[in-house]
């Protein structure tokens, strides 16, 4: 590759921020989301967010499940530009029956916008979704919303997430007023205010000031607001953590912003800080070394296999998080499990209805490619190499069914399905070793609903599903492994690669389990 070629891919990562946002249900995510692509004029998306969230894009039978709940368990991808930069915004299910591919999703962002809202604070989702995060150690940005509603105060907000989260946190900017006597926002890095007038808070007038003492904060925004803005500076500026953009980058502080999403309030403030402070897609690590997203030659890797997108073909599509180099439709690249060269001639960036075909393609990018089975979570697809990045994550089922097929005479079939299912990732398969029972375990109940509906609709199986009592899986290792020790609220079992799982029924049989066996290893996820 040439000089110019290098310097044109450095270009196009330098412009790429990849990110998801993380939050509990109702937070807002999906007003802040359409409220970001309206900045953007969004470039690659169907319909409004809206509409998709209401379901209307259902495409196929089992998505029906969605609609009948009006929840979303497709999750996909939004491409927007703005102010030079091109944005991959990451989609996970807000329900509370999201999955393992939620999680997974998170492995393909850069950074993660986390969602509050101000009156519930830190809430279950969210935690979970946190956690993830801050194992990869991505940046965390964090927007408190609802501001238009009376919450909690911003300072009890910090100290939660805190408390909850561990996570210190910077406020980028400060309300003034909340509830109905908000009337702005007062930008610390920048020292200027930001007021909001007219019914919707759409009229932003913008003022630089010398500090936050200046009187004509007084003027605008009236004594009283001043005073407790004034008073609340000042104690962050003497005892709140100061802005440190190297612990940004490493997670170990959230910038805060406040802000109403619904009021497109506090959104753009929030969209240009966050671009100039989020990260550039990074480098990964694979079997070979970090591989650079400058590397002249194309690599990436497969995050989430989506089912029967279009009724109309029973296909799969296979996302790719692109690594490294420039993506260019009908090109060559070496699918490494498979020890193969594959064409990437239909590749599409949006991923719902309207496929759109992509022509080229950088790192940080999101590309779906279709697959005709030939794909697995956590593959490698790399040009001229054989490329292996670090393997995905298996995270720690929390719902648990006895699976048994009512025809036995069906068993073919419904060993394909479980296969091909557990290759999409959206449940895990275990093995009882003395009785030789399959037990599945899923993040959220709906899997279950979904993996019923699809056994049935693609692969003709009728199964029943019996729910068991464990809640916690934790992968052993241990010099020996003795099953006669796990009888009492747990059980032992195997993964799909022979991996010991001990499954608990509470918190309680886990943590005796754990000080009962000093020399085993219990892990959260898969060694
Ligand atoms: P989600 O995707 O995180 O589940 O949340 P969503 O955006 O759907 O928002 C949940 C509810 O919160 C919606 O109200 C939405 O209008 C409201 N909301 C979002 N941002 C703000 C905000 O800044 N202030 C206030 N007061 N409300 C906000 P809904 O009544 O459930 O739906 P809708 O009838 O408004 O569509």
């Amino acid at each position: 590759m040439s000089k110019s070629q290098e310097h044109a891919i450095q270009k196009e990562v330098d412009k790429r921020r990849t990110f998801a946002i993380i939050s509990h249900p109702d937070a807002g995510k999906t007003t802040l989301t359409e409220k970001l692509l309206l900045f953007g004029g969004a470039i690659r998306l169907a319909g409004t967010v809206k509409a998709r969230k209401a379901s209307k894009h259902a495409t196929s039978d089992w998505m029906e499940i969605e609609k009948q709940r009006g929840i979303s368990v497709t999750s996909s991808v939004m491409q927007f530009d703005y102010n030079g930069h091109r944005i991959n915004i990451l989609d996970t299910p807000g329900h509370q029956d999201f999955s393992e591919d939620t999680y997974r999703t998170l492995t393909a962002a850069d950074s993660a916008v986390m969602l509050i809202d101000v009156a519930k604070g830190v809430e279950a989702q969210t935690i979970k979704l946190f956690q993830v995060c801050a194992k990869r150690g991505i940046p965390i940005f964090t927007f408190i919303n609802k501001l238009d509603r009376e919450g909690q105060s911003p300072f009890d907000l910090m100290e939660e997430l805190e408390n909850v989260l561990g996570i210190r946190s910077v406020p980028m900017n400060w309300p003034i007023g909340m509830g109905r006597e908000l009337c702005g926002v007062y930008d610390r890095m920048k020292n200027q205010v930001e007021l909001f007038q007219g019914d919707d808070h759409s009229n932003i007038q913008v003022q630089k000031v010398d500090s936050y003492e200046d009187p004509v904060i007084r003027e605008m925004a009236g004594e009283f607001l001043h005073e407790q803005l004034k008073q609340d500076l000042e104690l962050l500026d003497v005892a709140g953590d100061q802005f440190d953009y190297e612990k940004v980058l490493k997670g170990e502080l959230t910038p805060v912003f406040f802000g109403s999403a619904v009021n497109n309030f506090g959104v753009q403030t929030f969209l240009e800080n966050f671009l100039e402070l989020a990260p550039k897609p990074e480098p990964r690590r694979s079997t070979q070394g970090m591989v650079e997203p400058t590397n002249e030659k194309f690599s990436g890797y497969v995050f989430k296999i989506q089912a029967n997108m279009n009724p109309a073909h029973r296909d799969r599509v296979a996302f790719l998080r692109i690594v490294s180099g420039k993506f260019e439709r009908g090109m060559s690249v070496r699918h490494v499990r498979a020890g193969k060269e594959i064409k990437l001639s239909q590749p599409q960036q949006f991923l719902a209805q309207d496929r759109d075909i992509v022509q080229e393609a950088y790192p940080g990018d999101i590309i779906g490619l279709f697959d005709p089975g030939i794909f697995r979570i956590g593959d490698s697809l790399s040009q001229g190499g054989n490329i292996v990045f670090d393997e995905l994550p298996t995270f720690s089922p929390e719902i648990f069914s006895k699976v048994t097929v009512k025809n036995a005479l069906k068993h073919k079939q419904y060993q394909k399905g479980i296969d091909q299912l557990t290759e999409e990732g959206t449940i895990q398969v275990f093995r009882t070793a003395s009785f030789d029972e399959t037990i599945l375990g899923v993040v959220g109940q709906l899997q279950f609903e979904v993996f019923e509906h699809r056994m049935k609709a693609e692969y003709g199986v009728d199964v029943q599903l019996q729910r068991m009592p464990y809640q916690f899986a934790r992968w052993i290792i241990d010099e020996k492994i003795d099953p006669s020790k796990f009888r009492i609220n747990s059980v032992l079992v195997k993964d799909k690669k022979d991996n010991y799982v001990v499954l608990f029924e509470n918190e309680y049989a886990m943590r005796t389990a754990i000080d009962k066996n000093p020399t085993a290893q219990f892990l959260e996820m898969a060694p």
